[in-house]
């Protein structure tokens, strides 16, 4: 019994990683200058510095092949058997973004797909990535995590206007066994679709087109329920990183580092107060880089290696939530890898 729960088994295993941000930032004072808020307000309530955004020429696919790049660098491999990208803001509606990313970077001929699960998607895309790994469909993968809110936002929004930004971040998967550093764990998933429309871009879909109702601009802009969602987003991480830990036979005292969605640095410090967990194991670079959606785990992975508050053997629960609503969680024990 021992044997078949601790034993090893056939799994994905990170083994490259790779990161980036466009390289305009914006300042809270300057978001000031437009919008009603202050730089004390945003750090106080979000503990957001600054954020990054796209600048005429440049896209979600451009910033996915910059940080997919990386990765691959990083992972010493010129390309691999499938890439997944995980994005709220394709380069257009149709088709999806992944094969034009593959195949900007020199891979044509292998299957390529976007997940869309919001500020979640990341982890969706690892465990999307995985299960085809582990199932012998390829050997390994690309997984981008990859948005660019800036093109979403209204220009008068002040609440989810102070929190998002735009960047990529990928990593390499391989198959390889549990019990290697590096191996993704089980996953711990999950959705409430009867909270929809607490984080929602209203038009431009078929509910829209099929009622025939005319379109209006406004409603192609990102909308948030700000408060709801910081309610569900600390119930719903806390949830999933209790079961996640479950399935990985981890108690909460294993894990030395928790990489969590960059939403607002007090979901941080609620989820750790919830988790019992001092809040020194939670990585954090929203100062820097705000909400990057589904770039937010995999690009705060890439700072954490080059900044080295994560180390080789460090166990680690990556864990998500967002839009849908959706989330998500898995764990795995940091491996050895050099980043560019
Ligand atoms: O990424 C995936 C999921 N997203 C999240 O997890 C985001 C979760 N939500 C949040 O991070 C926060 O709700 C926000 C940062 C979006 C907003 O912060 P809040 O502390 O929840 O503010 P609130 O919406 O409850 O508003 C509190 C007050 C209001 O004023 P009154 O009614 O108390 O007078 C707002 O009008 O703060 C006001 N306010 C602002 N004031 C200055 C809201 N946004 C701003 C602002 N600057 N940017």
């Amino acid at each position: 019994m021992t044997a078949a729960i601790h034993g090893s088994r056939p799994a994905a295993v990170v083994c490259g990683l790779g990161g980036g941000t466009p390289p305009r930032a914006v300042t809270n004072d300057e978001l000031a200058e437009r919008l009603d808020t202050t730089d004390e307000w945003i750090r106080s309530r979000t503990g957001i510095g600054q954020r990054y955004v796209i600048e005429p020429g440049m896209s979600t696919g451009s910033l996915a092949v910059e940080a997919g790049s990386r990765a691959l660098k990083s992972a010493g491999l010129g390309s691999v058997g499938l890439v997944v990208l995980a994005t709220t803001t394709p380069d257009r509606p149709c088709p999806a973004t992944a094969p034009e990313v593959a195949a900007r970077l020199g891979m044509t001929g292998v299957p390529a797909l976007d997940v869309g699960a919001v500020c979640a998607g990341f982890v969706y895309a690892l465990s999307v990535a995985a299960a085809l790994i582990v199932s012998d469909t390829v050997r390994d993968a690309l997984v981008v995590g990859a948005d660019t809110f800036s093109t979403l936002l209204h220009p008068a929004d002040r609440g989810a206007g102070v929190i998002f930004g735009d960047g990529a971040g990928a990593v390499v998967l391989r198959r390889g066994r549990s019990e290697e550093p590096g191996a993704l764990g089980p996953f711990d998933l999950g959705t409430d679709g009867e909270h929809a429309e607490l984080i929602q871009i209203p038009g431009g879909g078929s509910a829209q087109r099929a009622g025939g109702e005319p379109t209006r601009a406004h409603d192609h802009y990102f909308t948030m329920q700000g408060r709801a969602v910081f309610k569900h987003a600390v119930l719903r991480m806390t949830g999933s990183v209790r079961q996640a830990l479950h399935r990985a036979h981890w108690a909460v005292e294993d894990v030395d580092r928790v990489a969590a969605h960059q939403a607002n640095s007090r979901i941080l410090a609620a989820l750790a107060e919830q988790l019992g967990m001092p809040q020194d194991r939670f990585l954090s670079n929203i100062d820097r880089v705000g909400n990057t959606a589904a770039a937010s785990v995999p690009l705060l992975l890439n700072d954490a290696v080059a900044d080295g508050a994560l180390r080789p053997g460090d166990r680690v629960v990556l864990t998500s939530f967002g839009g849908g609503l959706a989330w998500g969680t898995t764990t795995l024990r940091w491996p050895e890898l050099d980043i560019a």
